[in-house]
């Protein structure tokens, strides 16, 4: 049975710009009601008067994922606009670069911190309503990241790798409850998302900001995937042909370790049989 949600009032973390703002766009022009909540009050104020021009209905609440009070309050103040919710869109993330010596403990913490601790505390938050209401959807913002090898960034990278299992595990236990889990992993496309980061050298900066313009999706095309996968009760959003690549090669290696592993076991029992064969035949 496909979960489809039920109503059309969708929470947006990290709604106020970028990519957050892109999928706002598109649920709204599809009648949705709209809740931005973001870290930067000035721009999500900006964005929800530029929907409510529309004739949409939308609000925007101050949320720092990375604070738990806040969640509280983002929590309280959907309620009161709307005593429910059909999609949670954990969208809100930071970007930092940087190789495994250029990184300090600080900033590792503070990626983990907004990127994954983030996204857990507004699920947490959410599940129980979702589950008393026996419908809602969760959509995780992972990275294409999170599935391939990503030096140069690997404290962005483990976040997002975690934000691909944890939606993963987290889909087989709503199923029961009828709460529907979705995650997107797309590859690059342009958004202040480098230029807002954390990246210790200058000129690594520009050219991410250079791979960044050749994309060729952009964040109004990922949005439109997004909002297809949670009408259709998609798992994985399928949001650009590296993404499609590297969920397959990431089977493919699965796939591979797991042969690598079998072949090894098997050629392991051969050898302590043959070694158990040799000992009885020089006892004899
Ligand atoms: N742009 C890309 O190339 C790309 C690719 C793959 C995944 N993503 C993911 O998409 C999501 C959105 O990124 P973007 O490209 O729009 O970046 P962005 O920097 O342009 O926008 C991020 C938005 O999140 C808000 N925000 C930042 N920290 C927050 C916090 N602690 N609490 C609440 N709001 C916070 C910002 O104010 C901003 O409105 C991120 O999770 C990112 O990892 C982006």
């Amino acid at each position: 049975m496909k979960l489809i949600p039920k109503g059309n009032r969708v929470l947006i973390t990290g709604g106020a710009s970028g990519f957050g703002k892109a999928m706002a766009l598109k649920f709204a022009q599809q009648g949705w009601r709209i809740y931005i909540a973001d870290i930067d009050v000035q721009q999500a104020k900006k964005t929800t008067l530029e929907l409510t021009a529309q004739g949409v209905e939308a609000h925007w609440v101050k949320c720092d994922i990375s604070q738990p009070d806040d969640i509280q309050t983002m929590y309280d103040a959907v309620m009161a606009s709307w005593q429910g919710l059909d999609v949670l869109i954990n969208n809100a993330g930071i970007y930092s670069g940087g190789t495994i010596n250029e990184v300090d403990e600080a900033t590792w913490l503070k990626v983990i911190d907004v990127n994954l601790v983030g996204t857990f505390r507004c699920c947490h938050k959410f599940v129980p309503l979702f589950q008393k209401q026996k419908t809602g959807r969760i959509v995780n913002i992972a990275s294409l990241s999170g599935i391939l090898p990503t030096p140069g960034s690997i404290h962005y990278a483990a976040t997002k790798a975690a934000i691909v299992n944890l939606s993963q595990s987290l889909r087989h236990e709503l199923r029961l409850y009828k709460v529907g889990v979705t995650v997107a992993a797309p590859n690059i496309f342009p958004t202040g998302i480098f230029s807002n980061g954390m990246i210790p050298n200058g000129s690594i900066k520009q050219s991410l900001e250079t791979v960044m313009s050749y994309s060729d999706v952009t964040a109004d095309s990922v949005a439109n995937s997004v909002f297809n996968a949670v009408m259709n009760d998609e798992f994985l959003v399928s949001t650009d042909l590296d993404t499609d690549i590297g969920w397959f090669l990431k089977a493919l290696d699965k796939a591979y370790t797991t042969s690598i592993e079998t072949l090894a076991f098997i050629a392991k029992s051969f050898d302590k049989k043959s070694q158990t064969k040799r000992k009885r035949k020089e006892r004899q």
